[in-house]
């Protein structure tokens, strides 16, 4: 198995399925990125998911609301574009401006819409084993792995971290019967973490620390995937320290390269997957 987990060349194959499956489409989906924030970094997302989506021949929208703005004035933009027949995806951007409850956006948007999975009834579906829009980055995760090789049925996959877009729902996708894996998740107050780490045959470093995950708290052959993006001294960095974890990993995901043009990919798949629910 090559050691390195090509994110852009895996991410890049199925982005030609994607532009494949949109042509033979009656109609061009369009996916809305609703950003209300002015960080560069939620920016720099929003302009490399809308720029994959053109490359793929999805249409894209991005709509600003001034991060002062009331809370209504979100809600009610992303209830106009819920009623909007042209528009076949939504994802509003996160975070949020503190003074906007971030679960009443979520909700707000209509779940056959919900392209990022963040809805609660998309979650219970997915729960459910009736998943229909999986989170882009966990969906993301199990394809690469599933590309290079890595059979996740009956593995001991370690997710450190609990989060509501990665750890928690790719742990649920990893259970599913699709994947047949056996996740655990770890967080902050686990106890003797490393404990867990060590016994993995995959580890999933979604914990936002940079380079939390080290190279003795891993086992010889393990598999690394890491969901971490961290800016450290202008640079990007993982939540895996690399050069010493590769030493010790069979395979392992850089950062840049690696688990971010898989979600970006996965979200174009959504929104295809969108256009096609809404054209039955
Ligand atoms: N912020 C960080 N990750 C994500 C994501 O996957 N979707 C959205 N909408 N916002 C995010």
């Amino acid at each position: 198995m090559e050691k390195v987990i090509d994110g852009d060349e895996i991410s890049s194959r199925v982005r030609d399925e994607v532009a494949e499956e949109v042509e033979r489409m009656d109609r061009t989906p369009k996916l809305v990125a609703v950003l209300m924030s002015d960080d560069p970094a939620s920016e720099t997302y929003v302009r490399m998911k809308r720029q994959a989506a053109d490359e793929v021949g999805i249409d894209s929208e991005t709509v600003h609301i001034d991060p002062d703005a009331s809370e209504d004035e979100l809600l009610s933009t992303v209830e106009e574009l819920n009623d909007d027949e042209t528009v076949d995806g939504i994802l509003v951007q996160l975070p949020l401006p503190d003074h906007v409850d971030e679960e009443r956006a979520i909700e707000a948007v209509t779940p056959e819409k919900d392209v990022d999975g963040f809805h609660p009834f998309n979650k219970g579906l997915l729960l459910e084993g009736r998943p229909r829009f999986v989170p882009a980055t966990p969906k993301g995760v199990v394809r690469m792995l599933r590309e290079h090789g890595v059979d996740l049925e009956g593995q001991n996959v370690v997710i450190v971290g609990r989060s509501d877009i990665v750890g928690k729902p790719l742990a649920v996708l990893l259970l599913s019967r699709d994947v047949n894996a056996t996740p655990t998740v770890c967080h902050s107050r686990t106890e003797n973490l490393e404990e867990h780490t060590r016994k993995a045959d995959i580890v999933v470093a979604a914990v936002g620390v940079p380079e939390f995950v080290t190279a003795d708290m891993v086992s010889e052959g393990v598999i690394v995937v890491d969901v971490g993006i961290n800016r450290v001294d202008g640079e990007l960095v993982g939540d895996v320290a690399y050069d010493e974890v590769s030493e010790k990993a069979a395979a392992i995901t850089p950062v840049p390269g690696g688990v971010g043009p898989m979600t970006v990919a996965s979200l174009l798949e959504n929104t295809v997957e969108a256009a096609r629910l809404r054209q039955k």
